[in-house]
């Protein structure tokens, strides 16, 4: 039993939705967890501290400056002495005080306090939940590291009122609870170091124009946190995306390839070295310092080239390369062949092979389609969701690390 022997703090926020929270006490010590609640003054205007504790069967705390709690505890000790915090139901102010740091009572401050793993299930009004300073909150919640299960869309407890903002059942936030803790457990990379390189490059022609290509940064970004939920230590450099930065990574953003190099390098030593960014082969040889100028009559400029480091191949056979060293080949004809080529030329231990032609919409899109190539062989994965394929590959790479 995943939640058994756990010590599991449950901050109840003022919201309608706290009546469920009274199940999810009992659910949580069917499950054998022992469950410590923490009540807002608005928590118990919905429910009372009394029907909380007969069914935790212990003390529930409900105020930051009580000599009586803080003698028994503390703050400090609830927040760090319980397995995992559960925020049920999680409102808007609450949110907002976390995302901004407050701190003025006792829920808000163990919240500010606590370095354990913490699962919100918001619930509020659809509009509240829609509202772009909530849509702000949770996205820096996210960020970091908050996790979040709903709301649900359905009935709101407003006559005639719909839309999402439910918070979910008591047994869903009893799943996310378990899936939390099996997450922790699982951390075959632990204690390792990697490097992924992701996005594109941008290479400057003058100072407003630059060569850029489609690369959205998705399936590098995703192998990034892939890799960091099992446990690794990792470095992501992005060339520029427009996508958020993945939660739980060091995130270095560079412009060029000659900048992306020098990142990755700076990174070594690593264990485990991905290189999925699309660096332009080619940069312009001297770019211009002020913006090239159109004059009639004379024609286009030429633009002279120049070849961009080869960054896989250089960390490939650098002198502290990482025990694995995986690339990747976005081809539009020839795939195996030109894969297979590089990975010994650029002295990698697998190739992630994909097609990139215009009608696979897979550059630039959330789906990808690879072909594992290593020294092994070819494997064909079957059309995935990028963060699948980067689940994937990151569960391959940490079976390859602990038979090396
Ligand atoms: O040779 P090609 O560009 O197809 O190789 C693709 C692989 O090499 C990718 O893993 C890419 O990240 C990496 N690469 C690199 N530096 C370059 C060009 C490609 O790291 N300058």
């Amino acid at each position: 039993m995943a939640l058994g022997g756990k010590r599991i703090l449950l901050i109840i926020a003022g919201g309608i939705a706290a009546y469920k929270s009274l199940d999810l006490i009992r659910r949580l010590k069917e499950r054998g967890a022992e469950v410590v609640p923490v009540m807002t003054a608005g928590a118990q205007q919905f429910i009372t501290p009394l029907a909380v504790g007969a069914l935790s069967g212990g003390h529930v705390f409900t105020e930051i400056f009580s000599r009586e709690d803080e003698q028994d505890v503390g703050h400090i000790r609830l927040a760090r002495e319980a397995d995992a915090i559960v925020i049920a139901p999680a409102t808007a102010d609450l949110m907002a005080k976390m995302a901004n740091g407050l701190a003025d009572d006792l829920a808000s401050t163990v919240l500010l306090a606590t370095d354990r793993p913490v699962l919100a299930a918001p619930a509020m009004n659809p509009k509240m939940w829609s509202h772009p300073a909530t849509r702000r909150n949770v996205a820096t919640l996210a960020k970091d590291g908050i996790r979040f299960v709903g709301p649900a869309a359905g009935e709101m407890a407003e006559r005639g009122e719909a839309g999402t903002g439910r918070m979910v059942e008591p047994l869903e936030i009893v799943a996310a609870l378990e899936a939390l803790f099996s997450e922790a457990a699982d951390k075959p990379l632990a204690g390792r170091r990697a490097i992924v390189t992701s996005g594109p490059t941008h290479e400057p022609i003058d100072p407003v124009r630059y060569i850029a290509n489609r690369s959205s940064g998705r399936q590098g970004h995703a192998i990034a946190a892939a890799l960091a939920r099992l446990g690794a230590d990792v470095t992501l450099v992005s060339g520029p995306v427009s996508i958020p930065d993945p939660t739980g990574v060091t995130m270095v953003h560079v412009e060029r390839a000659e900048e992306m190099l020098a990142a990755v390098l700076s990174a070594l030593p690593a264990d485990i070295a991905v290189m999925v960014a699309a660096v332009a082969d080619w940069r312009v040889a001297t770019s211009a310092e002020e913006k090239i100028k159109k004059t009639p009559g004379e024609g286009p400029p030429t633009l002279s080239l120049a070849e961009n480091p080869d960054i896989l191949s250089t960390v490939g056979h650098h002198a502290e390369r990482p025990r694995i060293v995986v690339g990747f080949a976005a081809e539009t004809q020839t795939l195996i062949e030109n894969a297979t080529r590089k990975l010994e030329r650029k002295g990698a231990d697998f190739i992630v092979a994909n097609d990139v032609s215009p009608e696979t919409g897979i550059m630039g899109g959330t789906r990808n389609e690879v072909r594992l190539v290593s020294r092994d062989g070819v494997e064909d994965w079957p059309d995935m969701d990028k963060d699948a394929v980067a689940d994937k590959l990151a569960r391959r790479i940490a079976e390859m690390l602990a038979k090396a």
